[in-house]
């Protein structure tokens, strides 16, 4: 089933475990995510990133998602992960997601304020739902250029205040593409930003955060952990091996069985320690 960002969190950030949105980048991690959140009977989110839409049109990531959502037997939301611009989103909306992020955090925080606004208004006139970020999330690689910001708890309140989005990414002691599970959260931060903030919070560059540290955020008023690296690492470090085990094999389709298998698995790891199983969901959730 189909669903949005607002309608998926909505238990999320009030019960005691928190959704995985797993970067996604085709037809074979993605099947694998959802065949692990049927298993365990959860909600999940399917995220298709910038590297993602570069590679492969929206419109068909698109088709490709949303159809493997419709036919799941849990709630999914085909969510674009780190939108940078108005008209992107405009094309993820077009293209059938059920949610959009617009990621401003590098700009000023009016210019911010503003197009986040703007990408609220479009997306709820059709029904979907709106991640912004304030603050910013950097990345382990310092070639990468992006500034790292912790998030102010005052500009957060006013962020979501002002443009209306339905779950906000704070940046607090996570980077993104970490390949060890090293990350330092700032639990003080985290709780004071959600005495000023009524909406689901969410953490980006989730793969370095710490197995415990992942179940304690779990029960704050985190609702989405966003995961990407873990999943890559699961599928291209099982496909070096795949192919240095078969140096003759050339077929892709058997090539790719054991890293989407590596893929399932550690989607269902995630999850569990996520709290998947602790509480079901309620089947109250409504298709966009
Ligand atoms: O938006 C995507 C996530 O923040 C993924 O981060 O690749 O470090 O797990 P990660
Ligand atoms: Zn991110």
């Amino acid at each position: 089933m189909l669903i949005t960002l607002k309608d998926i969190l909505k238990e999320a950030s009030i019960n005691e475990y928190a959704i995985a949105g797993f970067n996604v980048f085709g037809y074979e991690d993605a099947v694998m995510v959802v065949e692990a959140a049927e298993e365990l009977e959860v909600p999940v989110i399917l995220m298709t990133n910038r590297d993602a839409v570069v590679h492969m049109p929206i419109k068909i990531l698109g088709n490709i998602l949303t159809e493997l959502a419709e036919e799941a037997k849990v709630p999914v939301c085909v969510h674009l992960d780190h939108g940078k611009s108005v008209e992107e989103a405009v094309e993820a909306i077009k293209a059938g997601f059920s949610s959009v992020m617009y990621d401003g955090s590098q700009l000023p925080i009016e210019e911010n304020i503003k197009n986040t606004k703007k990408v609220t208004e479009i997306a709820h006139y059709f029904g979907l739902s709106v991640e912004g970020e304030i603050g910013c999330v950097g990345y382990s690689n310092p070639s990468l250029q992006v500034q790292s910001m912790y998030t102010i708890p005052e500009e957060a309140k006013r962020f979501v205040e002002e443009t209306g989005v339905d779950a906000v990414a704070v940046a607090i002691g996570t980077l993104h593409r970490m390949q060890a599970q090293e990350a330092n959260i700032q639990y003080e931060r985290l709780e004071e930003i959600e005495r000023v903030v009524d909406i689901p919070l969410v953490i980006h560059g989730s793969t370095g955060i710490r197995d415990e540290d992942l179940i304690k955020l779990a029960q704050h008023k985190v609702g989405k952990v966003n995961i990407g690296t873990a999943l890559r690492m699961a599928f291209g470090n099982t496909m070096r091996d795949e192919l240095n085990k078969k140096p003759n094999e050339f077929d892709r389709i058997k090539i790719f069985k054991k890293p989407m298998i590596e893929v399932k698995n550690v989607a269902r790891e995630k999850m569990l320690i996520l709290g998947a199983g602790k509480k079901k969901y309620s089947r109250g959730y409504k298709c966009c």
